[in-house]
């Protein structure tokens, strides 16, 4: 993934231990994808319509950020700036991605970006930088991991919810009871393929099919 430092700026950092650059691109990508996360969440709230599920957002947006913190704290640990950037070409895109999703009321498709994509990636790179970070760094994304692989499990758990309701309507459809169809998720192919708004679109997709798969297999 593209760098959110400049790993080459290391004027200011001349007393600094060889890896320290190394370690603060990594918690710069991680406090993004927080920082991105309680974006998300807060746009999220304003979509819901039940006070709770307001609510819920709202409190995930503020987890997220509470998670960027202790991602920025660990580098003043080891005497760096954290910097964040949500407007990194590669973290604008999910961003774009999660927010057509929001412009459609699209509360299943917003589930699947945020909660079930991006909370999978986070999973699966917290843990493995939890394994090799150094003191308190490794602690720090190793609790982190855990905590959004329950972001994880509970996105899993509304959308089995939602497929409960109406399983054909859900795998057929490619929509939870509560949404609209949508002619886009019927199969039709990417006129270009390599075009960026498709990219983002297409991954989803391919996430919706593998959910179902998943859906299938731990529900029937
Ligand atoms: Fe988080
Ligand atoms: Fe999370």
């Amino acid at each position: 993934m593209q760098p959110v430092t400049d790993l080459n700026c290391t004027t200011q950092y001349t007393s600094l231990s060889p890896t320290a650059l190394i370690w603060q691109d990594v918690l710069a990508q991680a406090m993004t994808g927080e920082l991105m996360a309680a974006m998300n969440y807060t746009s999220l709230s304003e979509i819901c319509d039940d006070p709770a599920e307001v609510a819920d957002a709202l409190e995930h947006a503020a987890g997220e950020k509470a998670h960027a913190a202790a991602f920025a704290a660990e580098g003043l640990k080891i005497g760096v700036d954290v910097p964040n950037n949500v407007n990194a070409r590669h973290w604008r895109r999910l961003r774009e991605a999660f927010l057509r999703c929001i412009s459609e009321r699209d509360f299943i498709g917003c589930l699947i970006v945020q909660e079930v994509m991006l909370e999978s990636f986070a999973v699966a790179s917290y843990a493995r930088v939890g394994k090799v970070a150094p003191g308190s760094m490794g602690k720090v994304f190793t609790a982190i991991a855990a905590e959004e692989e329950e972001h994880v499990e509970h996105a899993l758990a509304i959308l089995r919810g939602e497929r409960a309701l109406d399983p054909r309507r859900f795998d057929f459809l490619g929509l939870g009871a509560r949404g609209a169809p949508r002619a886009d998720w019927l199969g039709s192919e990417p006129a270009e393929a390599g075009d960026d708004v498709l990219v983002a679109t297409v991954s989803v997709e391919d996430l919706k099919l593998t959910l179902r798969k998943t859906a299938n297999s731990s529900i029937e």
